[in-house]
């Protein structure tokens, strides 16, 4: 068998894990749940999810990639067979649809960043969003045809993730990870720098951080912390598993992990203070409050970005440019790490070269993303991110940390393992955070969602999700479900099939 895949250097490492966890969720999506879920407050709950689940989960992670070195399907099929291959690939499989959206988003901010250059949105960017960008079909569950316009940049986005995966861990993901997160990190800097230095920037930032501390009484804020800080960490869907298994053995788990961890966060701050300037600024030349600016989502870079950015003096072309290529690169890196749990996947289990891997992999990903590039597409991926990240993503949080420390008992092992390798050393902080915390946590807040999703459909409404208002109960449903349902069957195919000996019999890995 082939030698498996490394990363040149720990640096290497370290800024492929911090491309993976910055992305579209750093930039677009944390200001606004941020602000959404009590603004300074919000930084309670998050911070307390950051550290009690969200880094502690990664360092298992990266510990689970280091020792059983394989994708995530072997590597859970390393620790206990096929009753835990299963997790590794319904994480691969929620990967899969997230792929498929997550393309989808960043054609778009390419489609912008050449808008940007003439202001082509003109003084409705609303209107042209909807309108002449997407083409969007009236009732949400119309597929409509294709829209061109965005058919194309996303197989231009295709096309570089293929180049990318195509030449390799070290070749390809490494090396576009040391170009792009350097230059992601100037280029938003210089955005967040103009965006401070906007007249009313100082209104946006007090609406940012204004503490409300009612909202701290509320599950859904506690909810929303740690759904994003899954996201935004890449962790419970492979990718943390898959990207610490190309670590050469001699490797610091825990303090790769704080820095990861860390780096993320500091850059999501960065993005919030940015983004809530530049909306101080839209709010003081409007004459209204904050709340009235800000929007979610892709309302939030495709609406009210471009009308900030109308509305900005001088050089307004070169800032939007700006913004919509940190979107760009932000997006890439992740897209990649994604991309990259089921490359691994498929070559460890099916034993194929890692160029027939790609090819499979990222060409089925980027035939099924054309649906999102149809007339009701925006819909549809509303949809899909929603569930795929309650039912996907924190789900798997929860099943994960569960199996691991209740099932297969197997915190200890780990925490000896991490120990050997890294400089800050785990003790029963680490095992309490994942074996009690984590679990009663995130398990009230699943109990809580699913009895919301299985009983109240209507509440989504009212505006409850996404941007877009009158979704209908059968919409949601075979929109929404599906997908869940569509990762957890793939997941139970996967594992029913057979491994390919040879894949097996390798003792590259240390047995617990
Ligand atoms: N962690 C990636 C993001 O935040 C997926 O967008």
């Amino acid at each position: 068998m082939a030698q498996r895949s490394q990363w040149g250097t720990r640096a290497g490492f370290i800024m492929a894990a911090v491309g993976s966890a910055v992305g579209l969720g750093n930039i677009w999506r944390f200001p606004y749940v941020a602000y959404e879920n009590g603004g300074g407050a919000f930084f309670i709950p998050y911070l307390f999810a950051l550290l009690t689940a969200g880094i502690p989960i990664l360092i298992m992670e990266f510990t689970i990639g280091h020792k059983y070195r394989g994708s995530a399907p072997l590597s859970f099929f390393r620790m206990n067979g096929k009753k835990a291959e299963w997790i590794g690939w319904w994480g691969v499989f929620v990967s899969f649809v997230i792929a498929t959206y997550y393309s989808v988003i960043i054609a778009w901010a390419m489609k912008y960043t050449i808008y940007s250059l003439n202001l082509t949105w003109g003084a409705d960017p609303e209107s042209f969003l909807f309108g002449s960008v997407l083409n969007l079909a009236d009732n949400p569950g119309d597929v409509g045809g294709y829209v061109p316009g965005v058919l194309l940049p996303l197989l231009l986005v295709w096309g570089v993730a293929f180049i990318i995966l195509f030449a390799g861990v070290k070749k390809g993901i490494e090396l576009a990870n040391r170009i792009f997160i350097p230059t992601l990190i100037v280029v938003f800097l210089i955005v967040v720098i103009r965006a401070v230095t906007l007249d009313g920037a100082m209104i946006g930032l007090d609406a940012f951080f204004k503490p409300d501390l009612s909202k701290l009484a509320n599950p859904t804020v506690w909810v929303a912390a740690y759904g994003h800080i899954f996201f935004s960490l890449s962790i419970a869907f492979a990718i943390m598993i898959t990207y610490s298994s190309y670590l050469p053995k001699k490797s610091d788990i825990t303090n790769n992990a704080f820095i990861t961890g860390f780096a993320n966060s500091g850059f999501e701050l960065l993005a919030g203070i940015g983004v809530f300037a530049a909306l101080g600024f839209m709010a003081t030349q409007a004459n209204v409050p904050v709340d009235e600016v800000v929007s979610a989502g892709v309302g939030l870079a495709f609406v009210v970005f471009p009308a900030i950015i109308n509305e900005m003096p001088g050089m307004n072309g070169i800032f939007g440019v700006l913004f919509f290529l940190s979107l760009v690169l932000a997006g890439i890196t992740s897209l990649v790490s994604i991309c990259e749990t089921f490359i691994a996947g498929i070559s460890d289990k099916f034993n194929v070269s890692r160029n027939k891997a790609v090819t499979v992999g990222v060409g089925a990903a980027a035939i099924v993303s054309t649906l999102f590039a149809t007339r009701g597409g925006l819909y549809f991926l509303d949809v899909a991110d929603y569930f795929i990240n309650q039912f996907g993503v924190a789900a798997i949080g929860l099943v994960e940390v569960i199996l691991i420390a209740w099932v297969f008992r197997k915190l200890g092992v780990f925490e000896s393992h991490a120990n050997k390798v890294s400089d800050i050393q785990l003790g029963a902080w680490w095992k309490i955070c994942l074996g009690v915390i984590t679990p009663l946590v995130l398990g009230y807040m699943m109990f809580g969602l699913l009895r919301t999703n299985f009983m109240k459909l209507h509440e989504y409404e009212s505006g409850k999700f996404g941007n877009y208002e009158g979704y209908s109960d059968t919409f949601i449903l075979f929109g929404g479900w599906s997908v869940v349902l569509f990762a957890i069957v793939m997941a139970v195919l996967f594992t029913i099939m057979k491994w390919k000996p040879n894949q097996l019999e390798t003792s590259d890995y240390e047995e617990d």
